[in-house]
């Protein structure tokens, strides 16, 4: 991937700016990196806590040779590459955490929310234009003056390793793993839901699944190959939930 990396102080989203730019035809590989968002956006309309100067917030303007049922692969390698990169990171620490993925989006460290990806799409036709994959990750983000939800659920690598690390290099690390993940997409039958689904905590777990239509709860049963989660419920009925929030 030929990346070329835009760099801003302040922004509303990043996922807008990177909009912007595909919507002016913009080819793939167009990185926007912001300090500070002021609107930063989360999947399923929550916002993602982005103060300035701590941690990375991005997005990467693709145009994926994909299917569009194949489009979830996208948050799957994205997810992937921050648990390459928060592995790089933490190899020094004496035993160093298992990062792992809650469905569909979240990358966890210690049970805690430490990066999520959001993955936003155009069409032509039947065709994928273009997506845009966002990334926030907490490097060194202090959570005092964070909504009491994020405060509650929300770990940065510096929360969790006493000591600051350097944004710089994460961003390399970063844009590295996904570069390879990405290529790999290209290839004749590989998709990333093997590895998806070892790094996923959700398997085998009682969850309750918010859907727009209501609510299932029962034990996360797989993962279908286009990303959706199977959920097995008490009546033994199979659900397949393709978009909700667990
Ligand atoms: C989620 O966990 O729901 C996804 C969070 C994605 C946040 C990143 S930060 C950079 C990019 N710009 C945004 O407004 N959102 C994504």
């Amino acid at each position: 991937m030929n990346y070329r990396l835009l760099r801003f102080d302040c922004v509303a989203s990043t996922m807008l700016v990177a909009h912007n730019f595909a919507m002016q035809s913009e080819s793939e590989g167009l990185v926007i990196v912001a300090d500070e968002q002021t609107a930063g956006r989360g999947r399923a309309g929550h916002t993602w806590f982005s103060p300035p100067t701590q941690s990375l917030y991005l997005s990467i303007l693709l145009r994926p040779r994909l299917d569009p049922a194949q489009l979830n692969w996208l948050t799957m390698i994205g997810a992937l590459a921050i648990i390459d990169t928060l592995q790089t990171m933490i190899t020094t620490a004496l035993t160093p955490p298992r990062p792992t993925i809650k469905w569909f989006n979240d990358v966890h460290l210690n049970g805690r929310k430490i990066s999520g990806v959001l993955v936003e799409s155009a069409f032509m036709g039947d065709a994928i234009d273009y997506s845009i994959l966002g990334i926030g990750l907490n490097v060194n983000t202090q959570f005092i003056s964070a909504p009491p939800d994020v405060q509650a659920r929300a770990t940065s690598l510096a929360n969790e390793f006493r000591h600051k690390f350097d944004r710089e290099i994460i961003l390399n690390h970063l844009l590295a793993h996904f570069a390879q993940r990405y290529a790999q997409l290209g290839l004749p039958n590989t998709n990333p839901i093997h590895e998806y689904a070892h790094w996923l905590e959700t398997i085998g777990r009682p969850v309750k699944m918010t859907l727009a239509k209501g609510i299932i709860e029962g034990i996360a049963e797989s993962i279908a190959p286009d990303g959706a989660l199977i959920i097995r419920d008490a009546q033994n009925h199979r659900h397949r939930c393709v978009y909700g929030e667990i």
